[in-house]
């Protein structure tokens, strides 16, 4: 585990994982596997007694709020969930002055914003560190958990294929750069018309220069899921396009992920989905439903990769002496 690195990242934003090194992002996966293993022994894991965590949501939730509500809890803090209406939020103030304001208040700020130029607008506001919680452009919590997923199935990053196809979504984007920053081969099928954006690419192609990861953009399906060791789709519309929705699901229906398809791939292939799905539509029930679905073991990792993410960023200051033994080391050396 490299301490430094993660004592480093006290104080930081994490609006993109584009903002971090390859190496960072390693040693917050390390941390979350070490912070997961003490979890299931039972033990609890105080690190952030008295810290406050906002949770500001544009849009609904159910991963993202619990995992950060509960993982916040098991680490010793408290949340408050804050939602449009409740507060000012580029209404009667500016996002900045809002930032300021929950600056004075909170420890750090997750937010789900529609808009990610907004979630800028917070972060450059706020003095305490801002983890994008989903943006119309990246969900990053979401694929630095599913990085730690995949690393814990295999046991490695490098090599490994993962396949996603479908619309060129935030999940889809934000694969596109952790992936490429970590090394995990992608190949990335998207119908023609909704493919990933040029800047986006332009990322993969840069980050790959230094991971050697292998990014390809593909509109052939069954060419994407050749020797893929894991197979991911999201949603083909989400709120705000239910009037594109016709045209939506004729144009990815050759992107369903279903048993034929699945068959594409290696035959230890896993089924991943960042969930909430719309089953039968990009996949079939006995794809979600199967052998080959690591689905809920997605879900569940948002929580440790974020306790991980919450612990970097807010900075550890218990005292040593007042957590339990097993977790005295990681308090050492994260406080330095
Ligand atoms: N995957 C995800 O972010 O789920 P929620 O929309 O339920 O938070």
């Amino acid at each position: 585990m490299d301490w430094q690195l993660l004592r480093n990242l006290r104080g930081r934003d994490f609006l993109s994982d584009q903002d971090y090194s390859r190496e960072e992002l390693v040693a917050l996966l390390d941390l979350a596997a070490a912070i997961k293993d003490i979890w299931r022994k039972g033990v609890p894991t105080p690190l952030l007694r008295g810290k406050h965590l906002a949770l500001l949501f544009e849009e609904p939730s159910t991963r993202t709020r619990m995992s950060f509500e509960v993982g916040m809890s098991d680490l010793g803090g408290t949340t408050l969930y804050l939602k449009p209406g409740e507060i000012h939020l580029g209404a009667r103030e500016t996002v900045g002055d809002t930032a300021r304001v929950m600056s004075r208040y909170v420890h750090g700020v997750m937010a789900r914003l529609y808009k990610h130029t907004t979630l800028v607008e917070l972060a450059e506001g706020a003095t305490v560190p801002v983890i994008n919680g989903l943006t119309d452009l990246y969900h990053p919590v979401q694929t630095m958990s599913d990085a730690f997923t995949i690393r814990e199935t295999m046991g490695r990053l490098e090599g490994v294929k993962l396949a996603f196809l479908g619309d060129a979504t935030n999940v889809c984007n934000a694969l596109v750069v952790t992936c490429s920053k970590l090394g995990i081969n992608l190949s990335v099928a998207n119908p023609p018309g909704y493919t990933v954006r040029p800047d986006i690419r332009e990322l993969a192609r840069q980050n790959s220069r230094e991971s050697g990861a292998r990014i390809e953009f593909l509109t052939d399906p069954a060419e994407a899921v050749r020797d893929a060791d894991f197979v991911y789709t999201d949603l083909w519309w989400w709120v705000g396009q239910e009037d594109e929705a016709e045209a939506r699901k004729k144009a990815m229906a050759p992107y369903q992920v279903n048993a034929a398809l699945m068959k594409k791939a290696k035959p230890t292939a896993r089924f991943m989905h960042c969930l909430p799905a719309a089953r039968g539509l990009e996949a079939t029930d006995e794809v979600m439903d199967g052998p080959q679905s690591i689905i809920f073991d997605q879900a569940e990792n948002r929580m440790h990769f974020q306790k991980a993410l919450l612990v970097a960023l807010l900075g550890v200051d218990v005292d040593p002496a007042e957590v339990p033994a097993p977790v005295r080391d990681l308090v050492t050396n994260l406080r330095g």
